[in-house]
């Protein structure tokens, strides 16, 4: 009896202890520990020199063969967001993501032999990079419900997301911030909680603790919004 007394006891003081705890306060997941572990400013060898290459959109339409099974006719991607739009987005950023997938520090174990380096070259990849940089795949990316983009659009500059991804998605080249605009939903909301949770590996800490607290149902509202913008991958070019 005295020892049910007990259990019962010791397991309403752990869900009370839970229920009030921080979520702060539990202890990190492995993830999110590699991840914090990771020097986001600091370039890889690779991505130095792949930064000076020429690439030659032309030999990189043709060795994107290596690529399109998964990422699709001219870097469309596929609207169940298991792999990302590529077109329209900046040479700079699709280097270093690359480059950081091959150095291990951007979990990605699908992609990963595609990228190695005995299955593409640099010259390659400053290619690849250049011809995807000036594809385009149409609009037609997943988009999610458009009953939540007004309030996504509030909370994408209230949480500061524009201060990098720019007001219309279009990123930063230079800074290797990503186009946003037009990319697929259920990409968007899966690369969302894998930031949060250190599964994506290279995250700008700011951005990590933009994210922080940010729920499912707020990450809906912002893919919603993000995936709406177009300007940068259409009209503009
Ligand atoms: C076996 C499937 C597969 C192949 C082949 C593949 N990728 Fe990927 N790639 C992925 C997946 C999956 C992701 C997204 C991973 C994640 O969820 O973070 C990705 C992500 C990327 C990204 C990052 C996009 C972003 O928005 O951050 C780039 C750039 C990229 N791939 C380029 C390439 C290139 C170039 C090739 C060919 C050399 C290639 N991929 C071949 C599966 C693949
Ligand atoms: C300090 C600048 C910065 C801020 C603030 C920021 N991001 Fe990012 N974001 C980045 C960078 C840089 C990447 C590329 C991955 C990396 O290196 O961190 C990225 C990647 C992403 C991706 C994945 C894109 C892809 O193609 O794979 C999404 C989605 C995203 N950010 C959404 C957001 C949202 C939503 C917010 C606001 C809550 C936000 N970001 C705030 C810099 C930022």
């Amino acid at each position: 009896m005295l020892g049910i007394r007990f259990f019962a006891a010791a397991a309403l003081a752990l869900v009370c202890g839970s229920a009030l705890a921080d979520p702060g306060d539990s202890p990190p997941a492995k993830t999110e520990q590699a991840a914090a572990n990771i020097d986001w400013g600091k370039q890889t060898a690779e991505l130095v020199t792949v930064l000076k290459l020429k690439g030659n959109p032309a030999d990189g339409r043709e060795t994107y063969r290596h690529c399109r099974g998964c990422h699709r006719g001219e870097g469309a991607g596929l609207t169940d967001g298991t792999y990302p739009r590529l077109s329209g987005q900046h040479r700079e950023v699709l280097l270093k993501q690359i480059t950081d997938t091959r150095a291990g520090i951007r979990f990605n174990p699908k992609m990963e032999p595609f990228a190695a380096r005995h299955a593409v070259s640099l010259q390659e990849i400053a290619d690849i990079a250049s011809f995807l940089s000036e594809a385009f795949a149409g609009e037609t990316n997943g988009q999610g419900d458009g009953a939540l983009a007004v309030q996504g659009e509030k909370r994408y500059k209230q949480l500061g997301c524009a201060d990098c991804h720019g007001l219309r998605g279009e990123g930063n080249a230079a800074k290797f911030y990503p186009v946003v605009a037009g990319q697929h939903y259920q990409y968007l909301m899966a690369e969302m909680q894998h930031i949060q949770t250190g599964q994506r590996g290279n995250s700008h800490p700011d951005m990590v603790k933009s994210l922080r607290g940010v729920t499912s149902a707020d990450m809906k509202e912002l893919a919603s919004y993000m995936s709406r913008l177009s300007d940068h991958r259409t009209s503009s070019r």
